[in-house]
């Protein structure tokens, strides 16, 4: 296993461990994040649903499947990547994060990024784009190229609509279609 391998493995048992917040206590299992821990872009959602609760692992449901049709089109596949969450346990009935769970649960996020030392980082979704932006407007900077410095790491961050956004509204997937066409063609992919 790579250095970072076990890096993150180690921050998976402490995930598993967490009762700093409510949330484990109605959750099924954690969810840690999955993918490669050697991956230069790292996918950011907002919390696990129902299936990822069941399974353990980030966005294996609905719009995970969506997410899966959108990588393909940019000549991706999970294997690629490393896909996670602003929070690691699932909230009741899919309610949205709440600020003091959000601050609670981000450490562990800032911890696997600082491991992974990813260069590109696409937040799906307000919650994930708001923890790099705070304040800012996902309608408005949706789709746009933003480099900065965190943490000691040079990063480039480019925010989307959440995948369930696109499921629900035909704009917003169309809106999603091209902003990852913005991601393939900044990969040098298509
Ligand atoms: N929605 C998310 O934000 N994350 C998941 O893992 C699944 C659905």
């Amino acid at each position: 296993m790579s250095a970072k391998a076990q890096k993150l493995k180690y921050i998976e048992k402490l995930i598993s461990q967490c009762q700093k917040c409510q949330l484990y206590k109605t959750a099924t299992n954690h969810v840690p994040g999955f993918g490669n821990p050697e991956a230069e872009i790292v996918f950011i959602g907002e919390a696990p649903g129902y299936h990822e609760d069941q399974q353990g692992l980030p966005f294996v449901g609905n719009s995970g499947k969506l997410l899966d049709k959108l990588l393909a089109k940019i000549g991706l596949v999970r294997q690629d990547v490393f896909v996670c969450n602003i929070l690691k346990h699932r909230p009741p009935n899919n309610r949205d994060p709440q600020p003091l769970e959000i601050k609670t649960c981000t450490p562990f996020l800032k911890a696997q990024l600082q491991i992974i030392r990813p260069k590109v980082i696409i937040t799906l979704g307000r919650f994930a784009m708001n923890y790099f932006f705070p304040g800012e407007y996902i309608s408005k900077i949706k789709g746009q190229i933003k480099k900065i410095d965190w943490n000691k790491l040079k990063l480039t961050i480019i925010p989307v609509y959440h995948p369930s956004a696109g499921l629900r509204n035909g704009a917003m997937l169309q809106a999603l279609e091209q902003d990852f066409q913005t991601i393939g063609k900044f990969l040098g992919k298509i």
